[in-house]
């Protein structure tokens, strides 16, 4: 049995480590049991340390409509006319996005630094620096501005964040287990044990080329930058969320490692999730290829095509796109 208290938030991690990390002081206790380690539960305290045509269009313009197998698309994210403000010091980032994404779409969002592109991913899933003052967000229609960092993980968000922070104290394995259960709970669903839950967990750290022991190291303590990459791509797959957003995903990959992130993606995607993804590089574009690129620049969409407009931009010297 798994009982958690909770009370601030670290938001540089992945939602789902945020919502696991809300407030100081965090206790997770875990029943201990017979299971042999490195899965043995332990008592834990942690303390919170369809393809287009690329068109130019103007004034974030909205996307969506790609043709389904099964009858029309489905739309999973909707954004209207988002504006946002840096809270403390009350500066505007966000202009007026607008976004939709369908089920089982791929969106990139790119575009030069500073432009607001994590800004905007934050917002949508409740980074507290930021204050939505006009727009509206719609996630499976239901309101996501009105839902609380960790019921927007809960619904089905997922956002792993540029700079994964580390979560002294707390086994890889044990996050991703309270993680995974707060879901199912969610979905009316009852926990897992830890047993079943290692085989659940393994092939998905296989499949990600990862050494299994990182399942029992602490959440991305002493981890290389690759290595919190995988990490977060592996708990994307354990919690199967309907919308993941990548930021920076590729930032800091080698080859290798960069194909196996985005093999893990490409395997994830069904025709009921979607994924957004924020990058600079045309690389990324090749190995995960979205049906939608958006250009980003001061706060709003201000172009929208396909891997096409992205590959015009990057040789016409547009500056937020590179090759890799
Ligand atoms: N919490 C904050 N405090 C102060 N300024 C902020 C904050 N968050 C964002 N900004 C500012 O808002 C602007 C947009 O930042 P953001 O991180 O969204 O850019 P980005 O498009 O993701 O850039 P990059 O490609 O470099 O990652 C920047 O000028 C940034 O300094
Ligand atoms: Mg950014």
């Amino acid at each position: 049995m798994t009982l958690l208290t909770h009370s601030s938030a670290s938001p540089s991690t992945s939602l789902a480590a945020r919502s696991f990390l809300r407030a100081p002081p965090f206790r997770a206790h875990v029943a201990p049991s017979t299971i042999p380690s490195p899965f043995r539960p332990r008592l834990l305290r942690l303390r919170a340390s369809p393809r287009v045509k690329a068109t130019l269009t103007v004034d974030s313009p909205t996307t969506g409509g790609a043709s389904s197998p099964n009858g029309p698309p489905i739309v999973l994210l909707e954004v209207k006319d988002l504006k946002a403000v840096i809270k403390e010091s009350g500066q505007e980032i966000l202009r007026g996005v607008n976004l939709i994404i369908n089920e089982g779409e791929i969106h990139a969002i790119m575009g030069k630094n500073g432009s607001g592109k994590s800004t905007f991913s934050k917002v949508l899933v409740g980074h507290p620096d930021y204050e939505v003052t006009e727009g509206s967000v719609s996630f499976k229609g239901q309101n996501l501005l009105d839902m609380e960092p960790e019921e927007r993980s809960h619904v089905g968000l997922f956002m792993s964040f540029q700079s994964p922070v580390e979560i002294p104290g707390v086994s890889n394995f044990d996050f991703l287990l309270m993680a995974f259960n707060a879901r199912r709970r969610n979905k009316g669903l009852p926990p897992v044990e830890p047993l079943e839950f290692y085989s659940l967990v393994t092939p998905k750290v296989a499949a990600l080329n990862m050494n299994p022991k990182f399942l029992d190291r602490n959440v991305n303590e002493g981890f290389s930058g690759g290595e919190k990459k995988r990490n977060e791509i592996l708990q994307l797959a354990v919690l199967e969320a309907e919308l993941a957003i990548l930021d920076e995903i590729d930032s800091g990959l080698d080859v290798d490692a960069l194909q196996d992130v985005a093999k893990a993606v490409n395997g994830l995607l069904t025709p009921n999730n979607s994924v957004l993804m924020i990058t600079h590089y045309l690389r990324l574009l090749e190995y995960i290829n979205p049906n939608y690129v958006h250009i980003m620049e001061d706060g709003i969409i201000i172009k929208t095509g396909d891997v096409s407009l992205a590959k015009q931009l990057e040789k016409e010297g547009y500056r937020g796109i590179s090759v890799s």
